[in-house]
């Protein structure tokens, strides 16, 4: 294994599961790299003291300027709120670092169309975060989707819903005001993790009619005095889709939720066919339905996919999988592309994917202000 040297910069929620990966990094088989994380930069005095536990961590900075300028460390992990992407992204680009972004990839399409005129003339390896693939039966329902056993394409149905906005008196953060989190919303939080596995697939957006809700107008400030809350909350997006190898236009939902009551963290993804169908949630992670015709009867078959991963993994393979595990795989897969070894397993999301989920976000945003479905 050679080590990879990683700086975090932004240590906050995701900043602080990459120190759970690199713990977890010897439950992986013949990985060729090792990550260290020596390095975090957050102006937050309790987001820095949170990484002295890590014997690893030689340098903490208040200035993510001081990351991007060592020359000691070979991968940034950039995650930070949406109005700092641009910069930082632009920045680390500029000075060929290699380094995993996070999403939205850029606060709007025209920040991520900004980021991607940088890297087009940089020799930075990135990719942006998105674990959820991941899951052995999310790997599973892709592969049978990119088999082509659905045949003729119906309906697709991608989403992501959960409920840590449905307590109205929830103090507000920047995940929920525009400034911060972008006027797309839900759809910058979330939207990525349902876009990934469709772009991936190669069903492309045609057309795009947005629904999409403010549910919570206001809620408590840090003094406690009410403050406007201005995100989206929920988006319903009613995609057109053309498949990349040709037919008929389908119908593509793609469901982004912050109030979602009964779920906690529920991602998945449907897609039926004339010939097959697939279905997967996180709700029941160790479950794989998938539809075809048995013996003239039409059949949903339950298919347990267990602890069969992207990358191996010594643990065992009838165990359970979980969030942990999708950011471990997520990790190996962008480690293993950067060393070149990634082979024909899942890389996770391009720029070039992030950028296209930014062109349906802001054509949902359109065609909602304009009442009539929008072309990305
Ligand atoms: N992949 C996922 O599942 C997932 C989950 C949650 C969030 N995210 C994404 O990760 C990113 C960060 O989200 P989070 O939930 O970790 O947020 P967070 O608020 O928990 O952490 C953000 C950190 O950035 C720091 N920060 C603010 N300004 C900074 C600056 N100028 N330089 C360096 N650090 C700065 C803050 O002090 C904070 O510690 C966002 O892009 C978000 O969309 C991804």
């Amino acid at each position: 294994m050679t080590d990879v040297r990683i700086g975090v910069i932004g240590g906050g929620l995701m900043g602080r599961e990459l120190a759970g990966v690199c713990g977890r990094w010897d439950l992986l088989v013949d990985h060729p790299s090792r990550p260290r994380l020596v390095a975090v930069a957050d102006p937050a005095p309790a987001a820095r003291e949170w990484f002295a536990r890590l014997d690893s961590v030689q340098t903490l900075a208040h200035d993510w300027r001081a990351l991007i300028e060592d020359d000691g460390i070979d991968v940034l992990y950039i995650a930070v709120p949406h109005q700092l992407h641009e910069e930082i992204y632009v920045a680390a680009a500029a000075a060929g670092r290699d380094f995993l972004a996070e999403k939205p990839f850029g606060i709007d399409l025209g920040s991520s169309a900004r980021i991607m005129d940088a890297l087009a003339s940089s020799t930075s390896f990135v990719r942006v975060s998105s674990e959820f693939p991941y899951y052995p039966g999310a790997q599973r329902a892709y592969a049978y989707a990119a088999s082509g056993a659905l045949g003729d394409i119906l309906d697709v149905r991608a989403g992501f819903w959960h409920s840590s906005d449905l307590n109205r008196s929830k103090p507000i953060n920047w995940k929920r005001r525009a400034e911060t989190c972008g006027e797309i919303g839900v759809m910058g939080d979330l939207g990525l993790h349902v876009a990934h596995v469709p772009l991936r697939l190669g069903w492309q957006p045609t057309s795009v009619y947005g629904r999409l809700d403010d549910v919570v107008q206001a809620r408590p400030g840090p003094d406690g005095a009410t403050v406007e809350c201005d995100t989206w909350d929920n988006a319903l997006l009613v995609l057109g889709a053309h498949p990349q190898a040709g037919g008929r236009d389908f119908t593509m939902l793609w469901e982004t939720r912050r109030i979602a009551p009964g779920h906690v963290n529920t991602w998945f993804l449907e897609a039926v066919g004339m010939d097959g169908g697939v279905r997967f949630s996180t709700r029941q992670p160790t479950v794989l339905r998938r539809f075809g015709v048995r013996d003239g009867e039409q059949t949903w078959e339950e298919v347990q996919p267990g602890n069969i991963s992207a990358w191996p993994v010594v643990s065992g393979a009838i165990f359970e999988f979980g969030f942990s595990d999708a950011l471990l795989q997520m990790w190996a897969c962008y480690l293993a592309e950067r060393a070149g070894e990634l082979g024909d397993r899942f890389g996770t999301a391009t720029p070039a994917e992030a950028f296209a989920s930014h062109r349906v976000f802001d054509a949902a945003l359109r065609s909602w202000r304009d009442g009539v479905p929008a072309v990305p």
